[in-house]
């Protein structure tokens, strides 16, 4: 690994033995703290997607503590499907489904008949990927929501413009080196516009390890 590595590319490294199902170390490490704050300000039944899944670890450590959710799961990326699959067939869980080949930045993501869901999740999506992710995510959460249905956002942020400690600054440097249209989202300048513009109001910033937060929005 090196230290411009994404999680996911990290993951890519870490493959079980029929190299299908991978390991994000980074996930081994926030999975808990995610879980929990999870559990604490989303619904615990009902129907939530989960976009930009990677290897299928978060849904899988979410959904075995939700039982009475049924738990979407999609990625864009082939390998990461591949490995969300063998991690849903390895856990057995009745109420995982997908995954589904969903790219947020995309007008319609193939998956609306399924809805409306009552979350949206999204974990260190939105800083790695060009900022139209951000506005489809932002756009789809309101397509495929129902009333008072919430997004999560996971990641590091900036708020005001000013990142919140010095290694966030150092990240979103190498981002942006590593190709010009990614990087840490601002709260103010970037998220609070998408969410006026798609009827979502943030309800909670929840400051988790690592200077990263959570962001919990509701559909108004
Ligand atoms: C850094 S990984 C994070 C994976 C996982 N959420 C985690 O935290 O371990 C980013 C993921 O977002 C996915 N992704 C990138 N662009 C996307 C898009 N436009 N729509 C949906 N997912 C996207 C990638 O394929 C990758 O699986």
């Amino acid at each position: 690994m090196t230290n411009k590595q994404t999680p996911f590319e990290t993951a890519l490294e870490n493959r079980d033995s029929d190299g299908t199902k991978l390991f994000s170390p980074s996930t081994a490490r926030n999975r808990d703290p995610i879980r929990k704050t999870f559990l604490e300000t989303m619904p615990h039944t009902g129907k939530i997607l989960e976009v930009g899944a990677g290897t299928g670890e978060h849904a899988v450590h979410i959904a075995s503590a939700l039982p009475d959710v049924t738990w979407h799961t999609g990625d864009p990326d082939p390998s990461a499907r591949a490995s969300i699959m063998a991690w849903l067939r390895d856990a057995a869980l009745p109420n995982l489904s997908g995954p589904h080949a969903i790219d947020v930045s995309t007008e319609e993501w193939g998956i609306e008949a399924d809805g409306p869901f009552d979350g949206l999740l999204s974990i260190n999506m939105i800083h790695i990927a060009p900022f139209a992710a951000a506005q489809g995510l932002f756009a789809g959460a309101e397509r495929i929501l129902a009333p008072a249905g919430k997004l999560f956002l996971y990641g590091p942020f900036s708020k005001d413009g000013i990142h919140i400690s010095p290694s966030n600054e150092t990240f979103d440097r190498s981002l942006k080196s590593r190709n010009p249209h990614w990087g840490i989202r601002d709260i103010d300048a970037d998220l609070l516009p998408l969410a006026e513009k798609n009827g979502l109001s943030l309800e909670r910033i929840v400051s988790m390890p690592a200077n990263n937060l959570s962001l919990i929005l509701r559909k108004n």
